[in-house]
């Protein structure tokens, strides 16, 4: 299959293209840069031995740029990463979330569904179920309330594209709930690169560990966990973009509507991850314990027993792949892509 990627130069875009060419399809790439770079795309043509991969600059809220994207190239379907996702930055810059990811979004569907093509796969994220209600998290968990306007984009953006598929049933859409992607390619080339200072707690961790930053402040230590730090389920960026490429099989069959989790299934806690760094790299990751982070939850991790029995996909790594990946990537990309 053509498939156009939206925000194909970031983290988890990258690296869904090397699988979509390890599985035969081809892409088309739109991205504005806005926390990528096209150095991303270099090196993924290099994992997957092609001259480029074809790549417009352009912002997704620009119907023109979409449209021309839909004249020169036939799409059978379309993966969309493109969106902000700082959720402390959204709380702070709202407008500019709902202006990105919802105007995005709208503006991108319409220009599909104009030029005839129906098929979508979106990222979505666990977000949506809030402070979930049943643990593992289900799909029939129902949604919650999102403690930020970023988690709000995904639950709002996800009932815009059930609806639209409720009143046309030629959309094949999945959303696709992500828990905790991290990790990079084996390859050490592509991987995550955040701006300024890390938001999440496995690029922070990479970070200290290469000396950027003196130590990991642990956000809480009297949850109820096992330990007292905030559990979640990590899961490999390779594992997840495998999701998409089983997604696709999906859409293929003309499959409506349908709402995948895509996790391991299992909660480590943030303790857990510092130690299973330090096992699978040797290196020490100093930590000191912080009060909690607002709007934090305690726990949240999948049930990933559907995307198994619908997609015939299941995570392959654990979390010390997960770790050594990160790792590998952090280490040989001490400045990610800026060199
Ligand atoms: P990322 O920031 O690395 O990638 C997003 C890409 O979209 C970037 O390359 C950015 O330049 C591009 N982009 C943003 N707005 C755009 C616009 N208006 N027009 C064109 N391009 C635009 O983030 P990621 O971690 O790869 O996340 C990809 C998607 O998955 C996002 O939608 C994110 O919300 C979602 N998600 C991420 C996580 C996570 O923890 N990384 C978890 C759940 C869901
Ligand atoms: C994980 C755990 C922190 C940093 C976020 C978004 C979610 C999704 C994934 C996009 C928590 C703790 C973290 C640090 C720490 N993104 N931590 N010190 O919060 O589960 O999910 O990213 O959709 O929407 O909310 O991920 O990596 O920020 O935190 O102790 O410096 O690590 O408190 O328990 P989170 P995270």
């Amino acid at each position: 299959m053509n498939i156009l990627v939206t925000g194909g130069a970031g983290f988890i875009g990258s690296h869904t293209l090397v699988e979509l060419y390890a599985a035969g399809h081809t892409a088309v790439v739109v991205d504005n840069l806005c926390n990528s770079s096209a150095e991303s795309l270099r090196r993924v043509a290099k994992i997957v031995n092609v001259s480029e991969i074809p790549f417009v600059k352009g912002d997704i809220r620009d119907r023109d740029t979409l449209n021309a994207l839909f004249s020169e190239y036939t799409f059978d379907a379309c993966i969309h990463f493109a969106g902000l996702k700082a959720v402390s930055e959204s709380v702070v810059k709202p407008w500019e979330y709902y202006d990105n990811n919802m105007s995005g979004t709208l503006t991108l569907l319409d220009v599909m569904r104009q030029h005839g093509c129906k098929n979508i796969i979106f990222s979505s994220s666990a977000t949506v179920y809030g402070d979930p209600a049943v643990i593992p998290i289900t799909e029939k968990c129902p949604k919650g309330q999102c403690s930020n306007p970023y988690g709000w984009t995904k639950s709002m953006l996800e009932q815009v594209m059930m609806d639209m598929q409720r009143a046309d049933n030629e959309w094949n859409v999945v959303l696709l709930r992500y828990f905790n992607p991290i990790g990079a390619h084996p390859s050490g080339t592509i991987g995550e690169d955040p701006n300024g200072i890390p938001n999440n707690l496995m690029p922070y961790i990479t970070q200290v560990a290469v000396g950027k930053r003196p130590e990991l402040g642990v956000f809480g230590n009297d949850y109820d966990t096992p330990d007292g730090t905030g559990v979640r389920d990590y899961i490999h960026v390779v594992d997840l973009a495998r999701g998409h490429v089983a997604a696709l099989r999906k859409v293929e069959q003309g499959s409506g509507l349908s709402i995948y989790n895509l996790g391991t299934g299992r909660g480590y806690s943030v303790l857990d991850v510092v130690h299973a760094f330090e096992k699978a790299t040797g290196v020490k990751v100093p930590y000191s314990i912080k009060p909690r982070r607002l709007g934090d939850i305690a726990t949240c991790y999948s049930n990933p027993q559907k995307a198994h029995d619908e997609l015939g996909w299941t995570a392959q790594y654990d979390i010390e792949d997960m770790c050594r990946d990160s790792w590998r990537w952090q280490s040989q990309n001490p400045d990610g892509y800026r060199k």
